[in-house]
């Protein structure tokens, strides 16, 4: 892999600025890695490689309080030695799915992209419709929060090969959570795990000893066992870390060993080696 910045430029545009700190060069190494791993690995495998981002954002961060500026997942994915086939961009935000066709159109004017507007939640079939038949996918969840939900998964991945690499908020929502998300009225954690069991256990001695993030966050990739995806302990995440602070989780779900060795390379070398990043 070339020794790419991941640094952008102010170009005036929107740019990503909620929950971007300096540990989000971290998040963006681990993606770039990961997505230079696939494609490098699986390009003439597969008739085509698809990049989906559910949550896209505007291409671009801006570091808070400072003038860092970082490109973000879908530039990443896009500048690699090795790009993907296709590229489908999904975000809510209209201003943010906006900045990113303007970023795409000027610095990767040949990319064949398609941009979603909406909640990925609803925008699935949307997605599902823009898939080719015979592809490998790699699909990237990076919500703030608990946000996204399981079904919408299950959906995009019933009969398609796709792998995920998910954002786990353990600890910005989750751990902070507790109390609200545990309620009866709250659905929050039914509908990120597809189900209700979690409850029976929410109780125990050992959950009520744990952190509720680490809890769920076994519970989650519990529940991607039943799509047919490889076991992902919590200790096969890598956790993104404020100075020593635990802020969230990277997860990879996939069907394939080779996927997995994959990201066992990326837990092995990008840990150390964070300066060679930036
Ligand atoms: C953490 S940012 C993602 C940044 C981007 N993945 C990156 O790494 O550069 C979350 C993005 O998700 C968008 N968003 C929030 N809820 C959403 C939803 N339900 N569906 C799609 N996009 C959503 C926000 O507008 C925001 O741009």
């Amino acid at each position: 892999m070339r020794n790419e910045t991941l640094h952008g430029v102010d170009d005036g545009l929107f740019m990503n600025e909620q929950g971007v700190g300096a540990w989000s060069t971290d998040k963006y190494a681990l993606i770039r890695l990961y997505a230079h791993l696939f494609t490098s690995g699986m390009k003439g495998k597969w008739p085509n490689l698809v990049y989906v981002d559910l949550y896209s954002g505007a291409g671009q961060s801006r570091i808070d309080g400072s003038n860092e500026i970082l490109l973000g997942s879908p530039l990443i994915a896009l500048s690699i030695d090795i790009p993907f086939d296709q590229y489908i961009f999904c975000d809510s935000n209209r201003a943010a799915l906006d900045a990113l066709k303007s970023r795409v159109a000027s610095r990767f004017p040949t990319a064949q992209a398609t941009y979603l507007l909406g909640d990925c939640n609803d925008t699935w079939q949307q997605i599902v419709d823009l898939i080719p038949s015979r592809c490998l996918c790699l699909c990237f969840v990076d919500p703030y929060d608990l946000s996204i939900h399981f079904d919408t998964l299950r959906r995009l991945s019933e009969g398609r090969n796709m792998d995920f690499l998910c954002l786990l908020a353990s600890r910005t929502d989750a751990g902070r959570n507790r109390a609200n998300y545990t309620t009866e009225e709250s659905t929050k954690v039914d509908l990120f795990l597809g189900s209700r069991d979690w409850r029976a256990e929410k109780d125990s001695p050992l959950v009520l000893k744990q952190n509720f993030g680490d809890f769920l966050c076994s519970k989650f990739a519990e529940r991607m066992e039943t799509l047919g995806y490889l076991p992902s302990p919590n200790h096969e995440m890598r956790t993104i870390k404020d100075a020593n602070r635990a802020l969230y989780r990277l997860a990879l779900f996939a069907r394939h060993e080779t996927a997995k060795r994959f990201w066992n390379q990326v837990l092995k070398y990008s840990i150390p080696q964070r300066s060679l990043f930036d």
